[in-house]
């Protein structure tokens, strides 16, 4: 069968997709590996040769052979791999507007400004830069290229304790919330972790405030997270006694100190899985995630309810549909690469060695 055009991809049903995307799957065996973030929806995830959070995923991507590396997930993730990969791979994202709102809160220019006045106070010197894996690979470079490196949410403390033993202040990009639930846990207290706003003067911070700080975190969020409130906290907790509150580290600090751990999304996943049976859970992360762990979990006797009643979804990581998914591989049985991610080469020398620094950090 000749590939058509995407949109006409767009005007079939999801479930029509099923068996032309095995179909195509099965023409390119090996030569292809599919990726999946668990975010994705199921009619989606449910092809991946692997699942993952970012560690795991961009591990899998740096240690696989596969010819073509698709990738369903967000456009940071996809960078990150192809980063990553050796000569000859190619990596595609199934959707290019699967984006993610907050690796856009920091553009490089404004990085770039926020290191020129940390220069002009004669801090940059001192302070290491610190991205979360959920930024574009030019800032990822950045980092690289002045001794910094990429952390995921799942090794994000052992990057601060990387970067403490060649610094005296981190700058963290580009959320706060994993910023500073990351530096509280390890005893840094909440005044020597300053927001710098990209969009104030000198990031809205007096240079005393900067000398001060150990931690200086991006003023970014994710408004998939930023959602829960810790008063969802108090509710589940008084309606469901002894339930088990487990939250994304990306959620706002006052969630995180009340719940009873934190995870990445793996982890999320290897907390309920250690539990003992009959074990219930308010799960604070995105909501494709904690249904399916729902349904996977109900049968050994444990129960998860989202943390919100309403539960949010990623719209960007919704965008990878079964559609796109079909057309990018069925492209791929015709010698045709569609919606490559490629990292430019001046970017890709010093992204890859801060991602490098992140690999050799356990999760
Ligand atoms: P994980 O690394 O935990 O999968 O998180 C990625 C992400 O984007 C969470 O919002
Ligand atoms: Fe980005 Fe938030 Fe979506 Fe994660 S959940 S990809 S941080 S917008």
């Amino acid at each position: 069968m000749s590939v058509c055009s995407l949109d006409d991809y767009l005007a079939l049903p999801d479930h029509s997709m099923d068996e032309r995307i095995d179909q195509a799957r099965m023409r390119l065996g090996k030569t292809t590996i599919l990726l999946g973030h668990h975010y994705q929806r199921d009619e989606v995830i449910r092809f991946a040769d692997f699942t993952g959070d970012s560690y795991k995923l961009s591990k899998a991507a740096a240690e696989t052979d596969a010819k073509y590396i698709v990738f369903c997930g967000v456009h940071f993730m996809a960078e990150s791999a192809d980063v990553l990969s050796r000569d000859g791979q190619q990596v595609i994202l199934p959707d290019l507007n699967a984006g993610c709102s907050m690796a856009d809160m920091a553009e490089i220019t404004q990085v770039e400004d926020c290191w020129d006045a940390l220069e002009r106070v004669g801090l940059a010197s001192e302070t290491i830069p610190l991205t979360y894996m959920n930024s574009s690979a030019a800032i990822k470079a950045f980092c690289g290229e002045r001794g910094g490196l990429v952390c995921t949410s799942s090794n994000a403390r052992g990057a601060f304790e990387w970067a403490f033993k060649r610094g005296k202040r981190i700058l963290f990009l580009p959320d706060q919330h994993l910023g500073r639930n990351t530096g509280y846990a390890m005893g840094i207290p909440l005044e020597e972790m300053v927001v710098w706003d990209p969009w104030g003067l000198q990031g809205g911070l007096t240079r005393q405030s900067l000398t001060d700080s150990k931690v200086v975190l991006w003023k970014g969020h994710c408004a998939v997270h930023q959602r829960f409130l810790p008063s969802h906290v108090d509710q589940v907790r008084a309606r469901y006694p002894g339930i088990q509150v487990i939250v994304h580290p990306e959620c706002r600090f006052e969630v995180c100190q009340k719940a009873d751990a934190l995870g990445s999304t793996e982890r999320l996943i290897a907390l309920v899985d250690q539990a003992p049976v009959g074990t219930m859970f308010a799960v604070g992360t995105e909501i494709h995630l904690v249904n399916r762990m729902a349904r996977r979990f109900a049968a050994e006797g444990k129960k998860i309810i989202t943390l919100d009643d309403t539960g949010c979804l990623c719209t960007t990581m919704y965008r990878i549909s079964p559609q796109h998914l079909a057309w990018a591989l069925e492209s791929l049985t015709e010698g045709r690469v569609v919606n490559r991610i490629e990292v430019r080469p001046e970017v890709k020398h010093w992204a890859r060695v801060a991602l490098d620094r992140m690999l050799e950090i356990k999760a």
